[in-house]
């Protein structure tokens, strides 16, 4: 049994820019969808907005400095592509991309390996208000923002995500509501879903036409459905229709150039797929070099035929989506999320580093290619002790456990190169706002102060050893 990490398995903490930014008009920034969306009443618990969230922007480089004491050897982070070209289309803004080339190269010399992501939502609202990731457009102004950005960047950066979690961008974005734009449309979903691997792939291989050496991957979120009743074909039956939806279509067009076969039969109700051009799917096949799994929780289906309109299977849900709206699953008529078993995290979800585990095995399985877990981490409800402690040892025993699944399945085959914790920083939780905290480090945001929590110094004497401590 591995105990210890591998030689070049990398260690990190990852972030997202609209969530700790901030700066949201300085620099030449553009507004995003997601500066609209949490502006809108009633969208963001709290009112809250990333306006100023942790006003990385103008911190970097003590963020930079916490990093190192941590011992990071990783640092994942995304870019805001509408602080590097305000509309998304046209001009580059110098002024933005100058801020991530001094974040990158300050890694470096620090000795911290920097993995960009290019997409993390904040889509610019000029491409929303022309269609967004319903339309073809989008996909061609993503590929023209991606070169730009690897040929600013592509020096210090050799690992590179196109997209973070496109199954929330479109099926939550588009389908459910809970993230921006709002949408409430199942086709529409779908179709973003679409769009989003195709911008995917067109952007894989122009990135490869300029810089062959960099490794271009996607990041997907991982719901590993189990079914209620495994002796029930309906209930097998359900788990696979949510596990087509949420991971396998993220990743076999992309592999093998093909949908999930039952995916068409499963909503032909809803659609004939028509956004799907000829071509498209021989375009997807063979472009990406790894896949980041981004693993939470673990999920539990059943059929249900009487499925109660009132069911709130989006309670049970990996990214903080409010219950309400419309559901983020086309052709989930009659299935039901059941609550899942054990303690729960402040976000509901509960806590199986199992499921991580098997989760692993399966995309090694079904894809071949090398993986990097690119987010794990919890949310609860930290206290700030009288001494200035927050003793969060929940935090501890979920990254704890989550490492040793990570271990196991390297130990039985899966190419698994590197863990981020999410999160470097408490910051902004979507549609939750500023309400959960998933971070190493708290952030007081009225003062700005970074203050490590007992997690923070576990997970750098972890770094240190190579090897959970236990
Ligand atoms: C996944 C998302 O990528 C990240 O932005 C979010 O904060 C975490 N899930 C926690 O919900």
């Amino acid at each position: 049994m591995t105990t210890t990490f591998p030689d070049g398995f990398l260690l990190g903490a990852a972030t997202a820019a609209y969530q700790i930014e901030g700066a949201a008009t300085e620099g030449g920034r553009g507004p995003s969808i997601w500066d609209t969306f949490s502006h809108t009443p009633g969208a963001v618990t709290g009112g809250d907005t990333g306006d100023v969230a942790c006003d990385h922007y103008h911190r970097w480089e003590s963020d930079v400095d916490m990093m190192v004491d941590l011992g990071l050897q990783a640092y994942r982070f995304s870019i805001s592509w509408p602080r590097v070209q305000p509309t998304g289309s046209g001009d580059f803004n110098d002024e933005g991309i100058a801020f991530y080339q001094a974040l990158v190269a300050r890694l470096r010399e620090k000795g911290i390996v920097p993995m960009a992501t290019l997409y993390h939502w904040d889509l610019p609202q000029a491409l929303e208000d022309e269609g967004g990731w319903l339309s073809r457009a989008t996909v061609d102004a993503f590929v023209t923002y991606a070169v730009r950005m690897v040929e600013a960047l592509g020096d210090d950066v050799v690992t590179w995500a196109t997209f973070n979690e496109p199954w929330v961008s479109s099926f939550v974005g588009y389908g459910a509501g809970a993230h921006a734009p709002g949408h409430t449309d199942d086709v529409e979903g779908l179709t973003a879903a679409h769009h989003l691997l195709l911008a995917h792939s067109r952007a894989y291989r122009a990135i490869k036409a300029v810089r062959p050496e960099l490794q271009v991957g996607i990041v997907n979120n991982s719901h590993t459905p189990r079914p209620f009743d495994p002796s029930n074909p309906a209930d097998r039956a359900a788990a696979e229709h949510i596990d087509a939806l949420a991971n396998t279509m993220f990743h076999q067009p992309l592999v093998e150039g093909a949908y999930p076969a039952i995916l068409k039969p499963n909503t032909a109700h809803l659609t004939d797929w028509s956004f799907v051009h000829e071509g498209d799917l021989a375009e997807m096949k063979d472009s990406v070099d790894w896949f980041g799994v981004n693993y939470y929780a673990s999920h539990v289906v059943r059929h249900n035929p009487r499925k109660a309109a009132a069911v709130s299977e989006v309670a049970t849900l990996a990214d903080g989506h409010k219950a309400g709206g419309n559901s983020p699953w086309p052709g989930d008529e009659e299935i039901e999320f059941m609550t899942p078993p054990g303690r729960l995290t402040a976000m509901g979800w509960n806590i199986d580093p199992g499921a991580l585990h098997a989760h692993l095995l399966k995309v090694h399985r079904e894809t071949g290619r090398p993986i990097y877990v690119t987010e794990n981490g919890g949310a609860w409800d930290d206290v700030l002790d009288a001494d200035g402690r927050v003793r969060d040892a929940d935090r501890v025993s979920y990254l704890h456990d989550h490492l040793g699944a990570v271990l196991a399945a390297i130990d039985e085959g899966a190419d698994v190169r590197g863990y981020m914790a999410w999160s470097l920083m408490d910051n902004f939780e979507w549609a939750q706002g500023y309400a959960k905290r998933f971070g190493l480090v708290r952030v007081d945001y009225a003062t700005q102060e970074r203050r490590w929590k007992d997690s923070a110094y576990w997970y750098r004497a972890t770094l240190a050893r190579r090897a959970p401590l236990p």
